[in-house]
């Protein structure tokens, strides 16, 4: 079994999961990194991009190539984890998707809202009940190990975005998700957090760059910029090695401020 605490994140290939990855080898995670984004021939992105610089930080990287709305290979990341580690510490659900074209709610197709409800829900939280049941497991072989759950969800569990209106729905779903395990795994030591970012500048946001570019000048954020993937990875970097281990069904915002109403 792996002496170093072992973090599983999804959609570790690139953007705010890459960044996770990166911020918890440095504080001595071992990682399983899961994504569809994994070609060994791709050394410039993807996951054996990320491998490489976890590698960098005498870290092991296990690759686990995957599409986590697909729940028949959930029990494969579970077993090739604990193959390789013989333990799981920490699951961070990062993996999610925008619908492919933004459109009003008004027009919302069955196609768009099933994509996008299956991935950033439905995956997360099969993989999340898997993950869990061996994590329950574990705790009864030592009381001593405290694993713990991390949703990456968004403002927009929240915040109305009339043109994506399923990726909305996702995201105050997917928060749910996180109260209800929190409450449910308490009992076990099994702490549950939601991390929620604002507007952070990766490919998901690239469509859409010049239209917040504007909106920041014009006062949307309180602190006046674009998130970066590292902003959300401080806060989990900080829950995964149990900051806050007294606070389950915690939500930490990273939005520059977003969530204050102000006149
Ligand atoms: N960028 C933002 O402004 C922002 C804001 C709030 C919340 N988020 C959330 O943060 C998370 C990461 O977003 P990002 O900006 O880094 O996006 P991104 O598109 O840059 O990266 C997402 C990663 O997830 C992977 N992925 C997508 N579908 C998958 C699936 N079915 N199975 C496995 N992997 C899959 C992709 O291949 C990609 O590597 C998402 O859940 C997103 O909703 C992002």
């Amino acid at each position: 079994m792996s002496d170093k605490k072992v973090v599983l994140v999804t959609g570790a290939g690139q953007g705010i999961g890459r960044e996770i990855c990166l911020g918890l080898a440095e504080k001595g995670f071992d990682i399983v990194g899961v994504d569809i984004l994994a070609d060994p021939e791709n050394r410039n992105k993807g996951l054996f991009e990320v491998k490489q610089k976890v590698e960098g930080f005498n870290q092991k990287f296990l690759s686990v190539q995957a599409d986590i709305s697909n729940l028949d290979g959930h029990q494969k990341i579970l077993d090739s984890t604990l193959d390789r580690f013989g333990r799981i510490d920490v699951l961070v659900n990062n993996a999610g998707v925008a619908p492919e074209k933004r459109v009003d709610i008004l027009e919302t197709t069955p196609e768009s809202y099933d994509r996008v409800l299956s991935i950033n829900v439905r995956g997360a939280f099969f993989l999340t009940q898997r993950i869990v049941k061996h994590m329950i497991h574990q705790v009864g072989e030592d009381a001593n190990r405290k694993p713990c759950i991390i949703f990456i969800s968004s403002i927009s569990a929240y915040v109305s975005s009339p043109s994506r209106p399923e990726y909305c729905i996702s995201k105050a779903a997917l928060s749910m998700v996180a109260k209800i395990f929190a409450d449910r795994l308490a009992e076990f030591g099994i702490n549950v957090y939601e991390v929620r970012p604002g507007i952070i500048q990766t490919d998901m946001t690239a469509p859409v760059k010049e239209k917040y570019d504007k909106l920041i000048a014009e006062g949307l954020i309180p602190q006046k910029r674009w998130g970066y993937p590292s902003d959300v990875a401080k806060a989990v970097v900080s829950l995964a090695r149990g900051d806050f281990a007294y606070s389950t069904g915690l939500v930490v915002e990273v939005s520059g401020g977003m969530n204050i109403r102000h006149l």
